[in-house]
This record gives structure tokens, C-alpha cells and sequence, in this order.
């Protein structure tokens, strides 16, 4: 099975400063942890909601941890500093709207407010990343909608092949045609 290189980088101007404790990072792992059967090796990072450094940092991430898998936390609401989607579209080549198109129908089952979050997800080379907001609680509501389509995506863009835990995830793959 192949080692899994993913990407956990979580926007907080609050948490980053250490005014209050960053349980996004946590969360994200956890839950993928649960989903994903490969080792993973996770490549952390804590930083403001700054526009270029989140763009320094995504480009890292992707080009030269080689990330299979980027998860953002944080950022995408509507305040003058949520700046990571803007971020995630710069440094990708193609976007991929359906991802926060369902995460936010899916969300609001759960809070009304899900509407305000522009998260989007996109590819960078072999490297797909998705944003997530930075409600800890939200992190599971919206990763589990979308995470069935997210091996194959990584597949399609030649990155490194994801095994899930099938009790705690059903993925999909379409069949190959013989
Ligand atoms: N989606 C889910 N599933 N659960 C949530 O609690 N919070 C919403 C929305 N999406 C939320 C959610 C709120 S209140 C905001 S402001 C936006 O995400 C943006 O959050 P962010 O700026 O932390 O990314």
C-alpha cells in the first residue's frame, strides 16, 4: 500500500497567535485517519489568514512535500481577512466547484449560516486541495459528503492511490471498462 503525503494547513489569525487553541488541525487528522487505511505522512502547518503566505505555503506543500492531499482549514467565510479560497485558486491550475457545492448543501443540515462559506476545491499538479471552514465541528460535516469521490479524483490526476476504511467510509471508484 502507498504512503500518502497530506497536507494539513490551517488559517487563524486567533489561533496562530495562540489567543486560542487550534482544534481544526486535530479534527482534519482524526478524521482522516479514520477514513484512510495507507500511512500517512502529514505535513502540519499553523498560519495567519494571510493572502501570499497562504499561497507560499500551499505552493510548498504541493511542489515540494509533494502532497497527494491538501486540506485547508479556516478562511473561506465572508470577513475582509477570509482569504483562502482566493488563495487556493491562485495556485491551482483547474477548480473543482462541485466539492463546496455539495459540502455546503450538506452543511446546511446542520447550521444555516453554512451558506457563508466559499469553500472550493482545486488541483495543483498531482496534488488536489480542498478547503474546509475552520469550525471544528464542521470539519467531519463536510468531509464525509465529499470524501467518496476524493480517491478517485486523486487517482485521475496521478497522485498516489488511497485505500478507505470501509467501515467508517464507502468510496468510489467507477469500473474500468474492459
Ligand atoms: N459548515 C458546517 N458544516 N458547519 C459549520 O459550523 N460554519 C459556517 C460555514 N460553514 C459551518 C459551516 C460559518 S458560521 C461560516 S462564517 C463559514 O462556514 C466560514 O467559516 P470560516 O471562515 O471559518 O472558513
Amino acid at each position: 500500500m502507498q504512503t500518502i503525503h497530506i497536507g494539513i494547513l490551517t488559517l487563524s489569525d486567533r489561533a496562530s497567535s495562540g489567543i486560542y487553541e487550534d482544534k481544526a488541525t486535530p479534527e482534519v487528522e482524526r478524521v482522516l485517519n479514520s477514513y484512510i487505511k495507507n500511512k500517512i505522512i502529514y505535513h502540519k502547518e499553523l498560519i495567519s489568514d494571510d493572502y501570499e503566505l497562504i499561497v507560499e505555503r500551499l505552493i510548498f506543500l504541493s511542489d515540494e512535500k509533494k502532497c497527494d492531499f491538501i486540506v485547508t482549514s479556516g478562511g473561506t467565510g465572508p470577513a475582509p481577512r477570509d482569504l483562502t479560497p482566493e488563495a487556493t485558486e491562485k495556485v491551482c491550475t483547474k477548480m473543482m466547484p462541485g466539492f463546496g457545492e455539495l459540502m455546503r448543501i450538506q452543511s446546511l443540515k446542520y447550521v444555516p449560516t453554512a451558506i457563508l462559506s466559499r469553500q472550493s476545491a482545486g488541483i495543483r499538479g498531482k496534488c488536489f486541495i480542498l478547503n474546509l471552514p475552520g469550525n471544528p465541528k464542521a470539519i467531519k460535516e463536510c468531509l464525509e459528503p465529499v470524501f467518496p469521490a476524493i480517491p478517485y479524483c486523486i487517482d485521475l490526476i496521478g497522485g498516489a492511490y488511497i485505500e478507505a476504511n470501509d467501515e467508517n467510509i464507502k468510496i468510489f471508484r467507477p469500473k474500468k471498462k474492459d
